[in-house]
Order: structure tokens, then C-alpha cells, then sequence
């Protein structure tokens, strides 16, 4: 199984970013822990802050089994991203978020690619990732 892992903007700085939001680990870091933890799955880690590169990459990704995007502040505002995920191949997307966004700013609580997803995972940390992996194994 090919699995396509996409973060959006801001997200290379988890670690340091918030942390009484995101927490002190670095999500660079908790993600190859994570890969090693399914030998059997082929993941594929990608980071930009750009939208257009965002963008590409999903237009890549026609081969993968499976996308993870966290789109990051893109997820509220990208229509782009949203066309590009509707666009793939790939059916199997999951929604990830590591704050629970419905908790947060009113602006936070919209999502224009939830609808586009087979689900949504949010508000459980880095383990949010984890939980989308293991969602794709049940
Ligand atoms: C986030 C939530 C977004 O609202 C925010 O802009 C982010 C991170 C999350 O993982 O909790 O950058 O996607």
C-alpha cells in the first residue's frame, strides 16, 4: 500500500509552532517514527507552505492507495486544494488536524476539503496522523 502524506503551511515548524497547541514534538520527526511503525505501508512525507506546490504534489499522487492532507490555515480558505483532491484518482483521502479545530476560532470550525474526504481526524495530537494510518488498515 502507497501512502501519501501532505502538510500544509506552517506545519514544518510543530515542535516549536504553539506548542500549549501543538505540543513540543516535531511532527518531521514523529512521522518517521510512525512510518517505521508499518513496514508494510510505502509512505510518502510531503511539507510545503506554498498552495500551488501543495497543489502539485496532489496531482502527483494518482498512484497512491491513500492521501492524509493536513492543509493546514488552506484548509479553510483553498478552493484550489479542494478542486486539486477532487481532481485525483486517489478516492481514499483523509482529513488530519492536530488541534480539534471545532474548539478553536469560529474561522477554524470550515473545512472546503472535508467534503471531499472519506473522513475527517482532528484534535488528538500527532496521534491524529497515527489514527488516520490505522483507519486505512481496519
Ligand atoms: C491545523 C489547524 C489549522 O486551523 C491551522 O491553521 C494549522 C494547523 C491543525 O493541524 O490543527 O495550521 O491544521
Amino acid at each position: 500500500m502507497k501512502v501519501s502524506i501532505i502538510n500544509g503551511p506552517n506545519l514544518n515548524l510543530i515542535g516549536t509552532r504553539e506548542p500549549e497547541i501543538y505540543g513540543h514534538e516535531s511532527l518531521t520527526d514523529y512521522l518517521l517514527l510512525m512510518s517505521k511503525k508499518y513496514p508494510g505501508i510505502r509512505f510518502t512525507i510531503f511539507q510545503n507552505n506554498i498552495e500551488g506546490e501543495i497543489i502539485n504534489e496532489i496531482q502527483r499522487c494518482s498512484d497512491a492507495d491513500a492521501i492524509i492532507i493536513n492543509a493546514g490555515a488552506y484548509t479553510h480558505t483553498s478552493i484550489a486544494i479542494a478542486d486539486a483532491l477532487r481532481a485525483v484518482a486517489c478516492k481514499k483521502i483523509i482529513e488530519v488536524h492536530i488541534s480539534n479545530v471545532y474548539a478553536r476560532e469560529h474561522y477554524r470550525r470550515e473545512s472546503l476539503i472535508a467534503g471531499v474526504c472519506m473522513g475527517s481526524i482532528c484534535g488528538f495530537g500527532l496521534k491524529s496522523y497515527d489514527l488516520a494510518v490505522m483507519s486505512l488498515l481496519s
